[in-house]
């Protein structure tokens, strides 16, 4: 449990925090799963962190970087790797469609296109990108981004209206961004931590397994030192099986720092991958500054690729950012050879190391590749 001594709380917290108290009030339990408290305090329509994508919460003026924040390098290498994969295991005479789910304001799409737009070898008319948002406001925000973009956007709001024959799937800190519930190894057994009303503010509280959860952890196993805490997504089997229906063929590309189970459940990792940030500083602490603070919590590579594999989808790569980006950078490096690095083309390759270089982006950052139907 953490100690409510540490957690500063802000004045304005009341809606929020009304709110989270209503649903533990209503819960037969007397609290509420963690995930249900992320859900509100992330994606509550009025009052939620994630409530509205012209708050600026990415990038220098936010509370996080991202690599679409570095600069338009990202979705320029993501469009090279694009065109060499239509050219080569899809079919480049048929249509494509690039479907992005996560794309907060829009600003990968934006980078993305511009630079299938620019490549000599693209027909743009066979080429539709898809974004996928739940939220009415945010569709409204990008249909007015794009309204006169060169390449066809379109704004949906489920992954089964943005389906089509061949495509690829793309997104970046999105799972990462997924409610996930905590668990905590207690007293020779796996215990749920939940979220209960104490002292009038939102705070730790043990409780039994609930039946969703018993199946991890009955695969976790009982080796784990007393006060263990981790986290487990319960929303990731039913959104890749989502995903999984988008293509008939194509590829998933899912970019997110995480690590596989091993590494995941590793002894060392006592207190699990849960972490907050509110203007680039980072705490453990998601009761404080709800609203204004992002949760997130690393991605387990290994559930991705077991749900993926049992939703029908082949998982054709693991790697990290540094490779997977060098790899699609190929053509660009070889232009540039020779050349001198001024001006624009010294930006551009400040971005590229940033997003490859091994202790920067490069490594923290994972690509996992899925596929249907490619050779
Ligand atoms: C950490 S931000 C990443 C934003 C952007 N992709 C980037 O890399 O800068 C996570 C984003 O995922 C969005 N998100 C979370 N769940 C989603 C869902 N089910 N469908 C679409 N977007 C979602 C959030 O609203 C937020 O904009």
């Amino acid at each position: 449990m953490e100690g409510r001594a540490q957690t500063r709380f802000n004045s304005e917290d009341t809606p929020l925090f009304e709110i989270v108290f209503q649903r533990i009030q209503k819960s037969q339990e007397g609290s509420i799963s963690f995930s249900d408290y992320m859900e509100l305090v992330l994606y509550h329509p009025e009052h939620g962190y994630y409530a509205s994508p012209e708050q600026r919460k990415v990038g220098r003026k936010g509370d996080f970087f991202t690599s679409v924040s570095v600069g338009p390098m990202f979705g320029f290498l993501l469009a090279q790797q694009i065109v060499a994969e239509w050219h080569s295991r899809l079919d480049e005479k048929s249509p494509l469609v690039i479907v992005e789910q996560g794309a907060h304001d829009g600003q990968l799409a934006a980078d993305i296109t511009a630079a299938l737009h620019e490549h000599p070898r693209i027909d743009c008319t066979l080429l539709t990108y898809r974004i996928v948002d739940p939220r009415a406001e945010t569709r409204a925000f990008l249909e007015n981004r794009f309204s006169d973009s060169p390449v066809r956007i379109e704004i949906v709001s489920t992954l089964k209206e943005a389906a089509a024959g061949q495509g690829i799937f793309l997104c970046n800190e999105l799972l990462d961004a997924f409610s996930v519930d905590r668990i905590v190894y207690s007293r020779g057994e796996w215990k749920e931590q939940a979220v209960a009303r104490v002292d009038d503010r939102p705070a730790w509280t043990e409780r039994t397994l609930p039946p969703s959860l018993e199946p991890f952890c009955e695969a976790l196993g009982s080796d784990f030192p007393e006060g263990y805490t981790t986290e487990i997504c319960p929303g990731l089997p039913h959104w890749i099986q989502e995903a999984s229906g988008l293509f008939e063929s194509g590829l998933w590309w899912i970019i997110d720092y995480g690590f596989e189970a091993e590494d995941y459940f590793s002894p060392h990792r006592k207190t699990g991958t849960l972490r907050c940030y509110r203007n680039h500083t980072a705490t453990e602490d998601p009761f404080a500054f709800p609203g204004e603070t992002d949760i997130t919590a690393h991605v387990n590579f290994t559930h991705l690729r077991e749900f993926g594999e049992a939703a029908g989808l082949k998982w054709l790569q693991y790697t990290d950012q540094h490779h997977f980006l060098i790899h699609a950078a190929r053509d660009w490096l070889l232009s540039r050879e020779g050349k001198p690095s001024e001006g624009e083309s010294a930006q551009q390759l400040r971005q590229f190391q940033t997003l490859t270089h091994p202790g920067l982006m490069g490594q923290q950052f994972k690509v996992a590749e899925l596929g249907k139907n490619v050779s």
